[in-house]
C-alpha cells in the first residue's frame, strides 16, 4: 500500500463520458450498506488488554528489527484509552456505501457522485494492508469541480471498492487472481452503475486490478493512473543491463528504497505468498498481532518519520485500519492475494509488456515508496501522458 495523491488535474484527455447506459440494479441486487461492526468491539478491546507484552527487548534503531516495542505500547495504549470505533464508523458512514452481488460475491464499494453533469467516473483500488479507508481523504475533493492544467474543468464520480477478500467484499476461494477482480469490478462500473467508460487508479495489488481493466477492458477503462506499476521494479544490475541510468538523486534514492525493501523488508511477502494459512490463522483473533504485522508496514512504507510524532499518518489512522481488518476478519482471506498471484505470473510481472490500449496512462512515484520505476520504464508499458 501507499499513500496516494492523485494528479487529477491531468485527466484532461478523458472526455466526460458518464452516459448512463441502462442501469440494471435488480439483477445485481444493489443495496445501500451501512457499516455496523460495534458488536465485535468489546472482544477486540479485551484481546488488546489481555495480550502480554515484554518489558524490554534489545534496542535497534528505527524499525530495523521490526516495530519498536515503544511504538507498539504507545499504539496499544491509544487503542485502549482514546480510540473510538463508533466515532470512526460514523465518519465512514457519511459516504454512500453499497453492496452488489456479482458472480456470487458480495462486492462492497463507496459511490460518491459529483454534482457536475460531466463528471468522469473514477474507480480507486487499494492494496494490502490497505482498504477503502486510504482513499477517504481524497473522495470529496475529487467530486468537486477543479481546473486542469489547460484550463478545462474536471470532476469525478468516485467509486472506492473493497477488493474481494477485504473488509465487506466476500472471499472468492481458491485460485482467484487480480485479473478475476478486474473482470468482476468491470461489472459494477458498466452494468450496475451504468457508466459506459471510466478511469481507474491503482496502487499495490490494486494496480494489478487497475491494469487488468486498462489492458483487458480497453473499450470501457479509458484512462489509468498508477502509484505502483504491476511489474517488478528492476534491480540496479537489471537497470545496468538495460542501459538505464538513474539521472536524478530522487530516482537513485527511490531505487535504494527498493533495494533495501528487497533485502530487509519483504519477509512478509514470502510468508503470505507461501503459507498464508499459517500467518493468517496465527493473527486471526489477535488484534495486537495484526497491529504488529500490518502496523509496522503502515509506519515503514508511508512514513519517513517511522512512527515518531508528528507523523504523516496519525496513530489513530493506523488503529482505524487495523480495527477494520480485525472486526471484518480480513487478515486470513486478504493474505491469499499473495499466494494466489505468484510473482511473475499474475499481479506483479517480470516482463514489461505494453497495455493493449491507446488510452492515456499516468504514473506518480512517491519518494518514500518501497518500489520505483524510472520514467523510461513507465513509458514502455503504456501511452504515458503524465509522470
Ligand atoms: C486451483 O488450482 C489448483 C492447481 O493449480 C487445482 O488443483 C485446484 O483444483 C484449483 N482449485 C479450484 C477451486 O479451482
Ligand atoms: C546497452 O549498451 C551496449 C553498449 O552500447 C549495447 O551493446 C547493448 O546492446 C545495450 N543493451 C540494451 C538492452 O539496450
Ligand atoms: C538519463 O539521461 C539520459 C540523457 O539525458 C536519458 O537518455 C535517459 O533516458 C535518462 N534516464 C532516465 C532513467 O530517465
Ligand atoms: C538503505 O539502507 C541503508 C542501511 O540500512 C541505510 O543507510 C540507507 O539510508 C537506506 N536508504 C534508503 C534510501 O532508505
Ligand atoms: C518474459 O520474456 C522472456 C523473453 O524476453 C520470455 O522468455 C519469458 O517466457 C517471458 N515470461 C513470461 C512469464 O511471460
Ligand atoms: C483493445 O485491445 C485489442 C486487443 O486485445 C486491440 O485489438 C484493440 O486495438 C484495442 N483497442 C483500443 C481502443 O486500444
Amino acid at each position: 500500500m501507499k499513500l496516494i495523491a492523485l494528479p487529477f488535474l491531468y485527466f484532461y484527455t478523458l472526455t466526460a463520458a458518464s452516459s448512463v447506459a441502462g442501469c440494471s440494479h435488480d439483477s445485481y441486487d444493489l443495496q445501500p450498506f451501512t457499516i455496523r461492526l460495534s458488536d465485535g468491539v468489546p472482544r477486540m478491546l479485551e484481546r488488546i488488554r489481555d495480550t502480554e507484552l515484554p518489558g524490554t527487548i534489545p534496542q535497534y534503531p528505527g524499525n530495523e528489527a521490526g516495530i519498536s516495542l515503544e511504538t507498539l505500547k504507545a499504539l496499544r495504549n491509544q487503542w485502549l484509552v482514546d480510540f473510538d470505533w463508533l466515532k470512526e464508523e460514523e465518519s465512514m458512514n457519511r459516504y454512500n456505501h453499497f453492496i452488489a452481488k456479482i458472480e456470487n460475491l458480495d462486492v462492497h464499494f463507496i459511490h460518491e457522485k459529483s454534482n457536475e453533469p460531466d463528471a468522469i467516473p473514477l474507480i480507486l483500488y487499494h492494496g494490502w494492508p490497505g482498504s477503502f479507508l486510504e482513499f477517504i481523504p481524497v473522495i470529496k475533493s475529487l467530486t468537486q469541480k477543479a481546473k486542469t492544467a489547460t484550463g478545462k474543468h474536471v470532476s469525478f464520480d468516485v467509486i472506492v471498492p473493497s477488493l474481494p477478500s477485504f473488509a465487506f467484499s466476500s472471499a472468492p476461494g481458491a485460485n482467484w487472481t487480480v485479473d478475476d477482480s478486474a473482470r468482476v469490478f468491470n461489472t459494477p462500473m458498466t452494468k450496475v452503475l451504468g457508466y459506459k467508460t471510466y478511469a481507474v487508479h491503482g496502487t499495490d495489488w490494486g494496480s494489478g486490478v487497475a491494469w487488468g481493466q486498462f489492458d483487458g477492458f480497453n473499450t470501457s477503462a479509458r484512462a489509468a493512473h498508477f502509484a505502483i506499476l504491476p511489474f517488478l521494479p528492476l534491480t540496479p544490475e537489471q537497470l545496468e543491463a538495460q542501459n538505464i541510468t538513474l539521472n536524478t538523486s530522487l530516482d537513485q534514492f527511490e531505487e535504494q528504497r527498493y533495494v533495501n525493501w528487497s533485502a530487509t523488508g519483504s519477509g512478509y511477502f514470502s510468508e503470505e505468498g507461501s503459507k498464508p494459512n499459517d500467518i493468517g490463522l496465527v493473527l486471526y483473533d489477535n488484534p495486537i498481532g495484526q497491529l504488529v504485522w500490518m502496523g509496522e508496514k503502515y509506519i515503514e512504507w508511508s512514513d519517513p518519520k517511522a512512527g515518531t510524532s508528528p507523523s504523516v499518518l496519525t496513530h489513530n489512522e493506523i488503529l482505524r485500519s487495523i480495527s477494520l481488518y480485525y472486526l471484518t476478519k480480513s487478515i486470513l482471506t486478504s493474505g491469499y492475494i499473495y499466494f494466489q498471484n505468484p510473482l511473475g505470473q499474475t499481479g506483479f510481472r517480470y516482463n514489461y509488456t505494453r497495455a493493449r490500449t491507446d488510452a492515456p496512462m499516468l504514473f506518480s512515484g512517491f519518494k518514500y515508496n518501497v518500489q520505483s520505476w524510472p520514467r523510461v520504464l513507465a513509458e514502455t508499458v503504456g501511452n504515458l501522458v503524465f509522470y
